[in-house]
């Protein structure tokens, strides 16, 4: 049955942003803030990465010194490693991501290790951040395919969100960081996964190349998954993903979620201005055909 209530899990200044190269650090902080005041409680505000690999994200501290924090809001960022979570820590993050993947080519082309040598680099992240009293979410990306080796067997994915569980990590992100999923792939990755870790431990986040996104949200949703991440106007894409095109947006999401009548917290008309500001600054529309609709209006 369906969940009363989702978290959202907004993605967008971190995932969508991640591969735009023309967004100001000023643009940022007021897409936030923007996030914030339109009723998003988690944003993930940016990822403290190399430079050398994802330019875009150089300038994570300035963007989480520059937002105007509101009460009861989660600002997280991405962490690859312990350099990473200090940096996020010292910038004043709520809380952390690590992402590893359930393919081996595209863990070696996004974090440059394997995947168990990925999960040794996160252990003292987790180990640090529990001594700091600071929650760690984890991400499995191509759970149901891998843009480098194809198919991606589901308990491979079930294997992996275990092992991040084990490792302290309060709940999984399941990443089809292609968007190439449909509902059977979806159900029978979910029917692995959910056999290892429990459906309150875990989130989904549909890239929707593909245009299945909202489609396999509501698989996800049938099987009690009550976290979804999304990105403000469908933004983003994955650097380490050539032809990925971005998240399924936010203003979509919600607008499914007001359909099944599921409590999310979030003003779609705010939100939709959210979008059409960032997207005028990108100088594109939103990908978002619900942010889209409501400018028409
Ligand atoms: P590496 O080159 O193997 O790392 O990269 P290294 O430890 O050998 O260090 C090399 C250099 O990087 C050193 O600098 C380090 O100091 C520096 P140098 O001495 O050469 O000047 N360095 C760092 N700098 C800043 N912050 C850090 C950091 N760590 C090392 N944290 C590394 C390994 C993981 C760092 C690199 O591969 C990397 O940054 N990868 C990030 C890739 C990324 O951000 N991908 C996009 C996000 S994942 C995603 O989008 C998927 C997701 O949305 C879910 C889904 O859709 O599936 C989450
Ligand atoms: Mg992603």
């Amino acid at each position: 049955s369906l969940p009363a209530s989702v978290r959202i899990v907004e993605v967008g200044p971190r995932d969508g942003l991640q591969n735009e190269h023309s967004v100001s650090t000023a643009d940022k902080i007021t897409l936030i803030d923007m996030l914030s005041a339109a009723g998003l409680s988690y944003i993930e505000s940016g990822a403290f990465v190399s430079p050398k690999w994802v330019p875009q994200m150089a300038d994570a501290a300035e963007v989480f010194a520059g937002i105007a924090r509101q009460a009861g809001v989660t600002y997280a960022a991405l962490t690859p490693n312990l350099k990473g979570y200090q940096a996020a820590k010292a910038a004043g993050a709520t809380e952390v991501a690590i992402f590893g993947a359930a393919s081996e080519a595209f863990s070696q082309k996004n974090i440059n290790c394997s995947i168990s040598e990925s999960l040794e680099r996160f252990a003292p992240v987790l180990e640090a951040a529990k001594a700091d009293g600071i929650k760690v979410r984890g991400y499995v990306s191509c759970v149901v395919g891998c843009p480098y080796q194809g198919e991606v067997a589901p308990t491979e994915v079930a294997l992996v969100a275990k092992a991040l569980l084990e490792l302290g990590c309060y709940e999984i992100s399941l990443g089809d960081t292609i968007g190439v999923g449909t509902p059977q792939k979806v159900n029978a990755m979910l029917d692995a996964v959910l056999s290892m870790v429990p459906a309150e431990k875990l989130a989904v986040h549909f890239h929707d190349t593909y245009g299945q996104a909202l489609t396999n949200i509501y698989v996800a949703l049938n099987r009690g998954v009550a976290v979804v991440d999304s990105a403000v106007a469908g933004l983003g894409g994955c650097p380490y993903a050539a032809g990925a095109s971005g998240n399924v947006a936010t203003e979509d999401v919600v607008y499914l979620l007001n359909g099944l009548g599921i409590r999310h917290g979030v003003d779609l008309t705010a939100l939709a201005q959210a979008g059409w500001f960032i997207t005028d600054k990108l100088g594109k529309q939103p990908s978002s055909k619900v942010g889209l609709a409501l400018k028409a209006k």
